[in-house]
């Protein structure tokens, strides 16, 4: 359960070598309590770094294998995550950018993309969201993006998987509501993490540990959507309303 100064005592990362997601398992580390963390993921050497780094900072650590594209082994992935017990915080990060001209015209590129960012997501959403109507508590974070509220022709196919994430997760939240479990969708803007990488910064960037501060905060207020950074939500609103027109002269 979380605690009355909003910690929680377990964290499942469904992308647990995700720069986002371990910023946030790191801010709840931190501030003790033994924190249980179950990191979802490929095997391999980011999982295994990032579960010795939680290790060190005195988490209860348990590897298990995620793969986003494999619809089948999805279930068993939510019943290993969920063994040891009730998760109090599940955030959902497992995402690809990909090359945004390739995209749209490699069908198998597009293809993977609605696969891990919106097909899989819905699926491990579904499972997750049974488990915590059954438990009765918790929350699942959904690391949605800016890119989904109004796609843009720069990056259309990622941007509307995530639109499509986005809108699956906001409706999560509303059919839960009553059960005792909560969703918060989080859209960020630009972050400098290992997915964005060598890319030019966008205005208004943030690092991931702004993310994660900003996450934590809006669990424990009960939030259920949130911007990062926060002026973004009115950057964003303007940019819902512009003519199509003038949104395709525009450079972003
Ligand atoms: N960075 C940004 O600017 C930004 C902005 C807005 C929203 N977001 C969203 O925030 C989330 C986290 O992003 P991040 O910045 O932390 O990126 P990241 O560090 O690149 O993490 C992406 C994660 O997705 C996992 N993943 C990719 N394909 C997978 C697959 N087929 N099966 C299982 N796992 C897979 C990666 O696992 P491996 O380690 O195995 O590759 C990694 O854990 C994503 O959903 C992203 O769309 C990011």
């Amino acid at each position: 359960m979380i605690n009355a100064t909003g910690n929680p005592q377990s964290l499942l990362l469904l992308g647990g070598t995700s720069d986002i997601a371990l910023a946030i398992a790191r801010t709840y580390a931190r501030r003790g309590g033994g924190l249980r963390v179950v990191l979802a993921a490929r095997p391999g050497e980011r999982r295994t770094g990032a579960a010795a780094e939680l290790s060190a900072l005195g988490c209860r650590v348990t590897e298990v294998d995620l793969d986003a594209r494999d619809h089948a082994s999805h279930a068993a992935t939510i019943d290993a995550a969920f063994a040891e017990g009730d998760v109090d915080v599940a955030v959902v990060a497992f995402g690809l950018l990909g090359d945004a001209e390739q995209a749209w015209q490699d069908p198998e590129l597009a293809l993977e993309l609605a696969e891990v960012n919106y097909a899989a997501p819905v699926h491990l959403g579904v499972l997750l969201a049974n488990r915590l109507k059954d438990q009765a508590h918790g929350v699942i974070v959904a690391l949605s993006s800016v890119a989904g509220e109004r796609v843009r022709r720069s990056n259309f196919v990622y941007g509307s998987t995530k639109a499509g994430f986005d809108g699956f997760y906001l409706g999560l939240g509303e059919a839960l509501r009553g059960t005792g479990a909560r969703v918060l969708v989080v859209r960020p803007g630009f972050v400098r993490s290992k997915m964005t990488d060598g890319m030019d910064e966008a205005p208004l960037a943030a690092t991931p540990q702004e993310v994660a501060d900003a996450t934590v905060a809006a669990v424990t207020a009960q939030r259920d959507l949130i911007w990062v950074p926060a002026p973004m939500r009115f950057v964003m609103s303007g940019l819902r309303h512009v003519p199509r027109p003038l949104f395709r002269k525009l450079p972003l």
